[in-house]
């Protein structure tokens, strides 16, 4: 059958990106259309709808965090998913809470497991999306989660991957290829 073709490359990652408008009001929503495009130096990119206020606040600031949420805040970044008026603190709404990053202005969202701060590089119109690719200024993850070998400790992260609509997975098995 015919398929709208990015319903079948599931799941994928979903990351809570956190903004500050040009007032200094912070906003945090999540996004799955999310890519790594360079390790060294660190770049990232993401698509979002023209709509969204995290594309206008990084208009406006030039700066963003891509936050990674774990199983135990799916509540609060549904929450962050709604609709609200520009300027309404998302992160306090969700039952979240802000903590100062090291080198940019937007907050961290304390209860992720992982936190890169970025600075926007560029943005390009693409379809019906905008790609907004960043310098990634610095990469952090809670202790403990990353395993001898280091990779992530999925079974430990329990990270969260977004099928569509209102459904979620988890990765927590690993399978090893000799
Ligand atoms: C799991 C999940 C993933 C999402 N991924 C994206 C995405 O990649 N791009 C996008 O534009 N919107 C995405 N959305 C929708 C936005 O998060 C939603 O419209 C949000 O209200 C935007 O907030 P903002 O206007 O404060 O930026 C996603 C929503 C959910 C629940």
């Amino acid at each position: 059958m015919d398929i709208q073709f990015y319903k079948a490359l599931a799941p994928r990652p979903v990351v809570l990106i956190s903004t500050i408008d040009k007032k200094g009001r912070p906003n945090a929503a999540p996004f799955s259309f999310v890519m790594p495009v360079s390790i060294d130096p660190g770049i990232i990119a993401f698509a979002s709808a023209p709509n969204r206020d995290t594309l206008l606040n990084i208009r406006e600031t030039k700066e963003f965090v891509v936050n990674v949420p774990s199983e135990n805040i799916l509540k609060g970044l549904w929450l962050c998913a709604i609709n609200v008026p520009r300027g309404v603190n998302e992160i306090e709404r969700s039952g979240l809470h802000e903590e100062k990053s090291r080198v940019v202005k937007p907050p961290r969202i304390r209860e992720c497991i992982a936190w890169f701060e970025c600075k926007l590089k560029f943005e390009r119109e693409m379809g019906d999306h905008v790609i907004v690719v960043g310098d990634v200024l610095c990469s952090e993850i809670r202790d403990k989660l990353i395993r001898d070998n280091g990779n992530l400790d999925v079974g430990k992260a329990r990270v969260l991957m977004h099928i569509g609509g209102n459904e979620f997975g988890i990765c927590d098995r690993v399978l090893d290829i000799e």
